[in-house]
């Protein structure tokens, strides 16, 4: 049985929720689902922007055909083709032979990269580029690309008969929809970490394509926002386009500190704890602190999009930095965070290596810097180190205010 519901008197949300997904990309741990947001329009023309995961297949067909009511597909837009949006497009062509489909020249290229279709579609093409404008009646949608944000063939589509923006990636976020399809029917605020956790994690290395994006954006008039994930923005638009704008930037949103720390046997524990302890006695607010080993490297990479002091705790492993620590900061260096203070508690028994190691797997990171001194601590921190943490402590501190 279908389930749709109308977003304006023309357009029809209809997309999917999946709860059983536990890794989207198979990466990212999704708690609370994801949803596949695909959307009709209905004017003189109709048209499909996007599909849905192929696991999706039963639903999208009875929403699609409640939503045509017998009409005919006119048109699908393709404004990304990774396959969580465009498993179903194979599907759709073949079923409306007669469908014109809208794309960028490089999804066009990509689109056989991921289908052979039964037929020759060369003749169902309408490529765009920048700008190009489709008329569907009453509607009026012109096309932006926006390469990178998250793959290269991606567009957006702005509708400017409705000022509606049809974002692809931009704007999602993870989490199913509940019923509730709107910001507004919400408590918007409460949604904000995985906002920050799928941008950081998906487009975080593409600031400057997101920049982009955003620059093109900022002269149209915006209603709402239809992205491929998530909810649909009305009420928010523009605290999200300023948080936006802050990750683009790899600006902090949070003056504080967040601690990431390894700890095999609690020594490092030990020392990340009382240092917390310390620069909460300071007046610090807000610490958050994170055992690398036991939560998903996605959630912490999220946070350190928002914090502007970052300490790393690790201990030496295998003659190196401890794994977990390692596979943070390759996700850190990965996805181009800047802007950043670092300190570091570097602990050994024997061979201690760990806060030269970080330095020389965070070199190249733009605009960082780093607290003196580095602590260093022999498998455990003894009472006489009480002083060097504590000036460790003052510094991170001094440097905050
Ligand atoms: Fe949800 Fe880049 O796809």
């Amino acid at each position: 049985m279908e389930n749709i519901r109308n977003i304006t008197s023309d357009l029809i949300y209809m997309g999917v929720s999946d709860r059983k997904l536990s890794l989207f990309e198979a990466v990212y741990p999704v708690i609370d689902g994801v949803s596949y947001n695909s959307y009709l329009l209905k004017d003189e023309k109709t048209v499909l922007f996007d599909t849905v995961d192929k696991h999706c297949f039963e639903q999208f067909f009875e929403n699609l055909e409640a939503c045509l009511c017998g009409r005919n597909l006119d048109y699908i837009v393709i404004n990304h083709l990774e396959p969580d949006h465009s498993a179903l497009i194979k599907e759709v062509i073949e079923k409306y032979k007669n469908i014109k489909i809208v794309c960028s020249q490089k999804a066009k290229q990509m689109l056989f990269q991921f289908f052979d279709f039964d037929f020759d579609i060369e003749q169902n093409f309408h490529v765009v580029k920048e700008g190009d404008v489709l008329s569907t009646g009453k509607h009026e949608l012109t096309f932006m690309m926006a390469p990178m944000v998250h793959w290269p063939e991606v567009m957006t589509t702005y509708d400017k008969t409705d000022k509606i923006i049809f974002s692809a990636d931009a704007f999602g976020s993870f989490g199913a929809l509940n019923g509730n399809i709107f910001d507004d029917e919400v408590e918007f605020s409460s949604k904000l970490d995985e906002y920050r956790r799928y941008y950081s994690n998906i487009v975080g290395k593409y600031g400057a394509q997101v920049n982009m994006l955003l620059n093109k954006a900022k002269n149209l008039e915006i209603k709402a926002i239809c992205p491929l994930h998530g909810l649909i923005i009305k009420e928010n638009i523009s605290k999200i386009v300023e948080l936006y704008s802050k990750w683009a930037n790899y600006e902090p949103e949070l003056k504080s500190v967040l601690i990431a720390y390894a700890s095999v046997y609690g020594g490092t524990q030990n020392s990340a704890e009382i240092l917390a302890n310390k620069l909460a006695q300071k007046g610090i607010k807000n610490i958050k602190m994170y055992d690398v080993s036991m939560v998903h490297h996605s959630f912490i990479l999220s946070d350190i999009f928002k914090y502007s002091h970052i300490v790393l705790a690790s201990p030496t492993y295998n003659n190196c930095i401890f794994v977990k620590m390692d596979q943070l900061l390759s996700d850190i260096i990965s996805h181009n965070v800047q802007n950043r203070t670092f300190a570091i508690i570097e602990n050994g028994s024997w061979a201690c290596n760990c806060a030269d190691n970080i330095k020389k797997a965070l070199d190249g990171l733009k605009n960082i810097k780093y607290i003196e001194d580095k602590l260093t601590i022999k498998s455990t921190l003894k009472k006489n180190q009480m002083l060097e943490l504590e000036k460790l402590a003052l510094n991170i501190t001094d440097d905050l205010k």
